[in-house]
């Protein structure tokens, strides 16, 4: 039976974590944007395969700040999701903040993006705080919220 497992992002993930970047959000961030994020020193990334297939099932970027750290990024493949991806994802960069010492994450996520903002909450986030109009397409509010580790 398939499971999920978490690895570091490398090179050869980028095109998929791309399509799975542009089938998610409404303004996804270019492959340049990404690779940035996997070269960076302060950047942390991970992707989710499926054991038996190898297929990236979902990634998730941390940039980490001194001892603070911002959840930048996370998301699973549409046709893999409600499976645990995102959940799997959370568990790993967690742990790995927990690991380098850092005392707080941060995170913006879309008011109106209920499955992450409950995801957030199932892995411990509270809601700290509202930035009125901060997206675009649609323009909408932000929701800030935090994690004491
Ligand atoms: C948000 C997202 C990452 C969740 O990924 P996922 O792999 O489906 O999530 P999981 O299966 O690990 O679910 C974990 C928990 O998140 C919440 N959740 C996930 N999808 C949900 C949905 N559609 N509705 C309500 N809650 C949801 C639930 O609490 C769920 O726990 P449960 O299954 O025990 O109820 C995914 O929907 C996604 O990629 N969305 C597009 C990108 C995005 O919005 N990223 C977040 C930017 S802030």
């Amino acid at each position: 039976m398939s499971a999920i497992i978490v690895t570091p992002a490398a090179d050869a993930d980028m095109e998929d974590i791309h399509a799975i970047e542009c089938a998610s959000f409404s303004l996804p961030w270019t492959q340049g944007q990404l690779l940035r994020e996997l070269y960076g020193e302060d950047s942390y990334f991970s992707v989710a395969r499926d054991t038996e297939r190898g297929d990236i099932l979902g990634y998730v970027i941390l940039r980490e700040i001194g001892y603070e750290a911002e959840l930048m990024n996370i998301a699973a493949r549409e046709a893999s999701r409600r499976r645990g991806v995102a959940s799997a994802l959370m568990r790993d960069v967690i742990e790995h903040a927990r690991n380098v010492g850092i005392a707080n994450i941060f995170l913006e996520a879309r008011a109106s993006n209920a499955a992450a903002l409950r995801l957030y909450e199932k892995h411990g986030f509270m809601r700290v705080g509202q930035r009125r109009g901060y997206y675009d397409c649609p323009h909408e509010d932000a929701v800030i919220m935090k994690l004491d580790i």
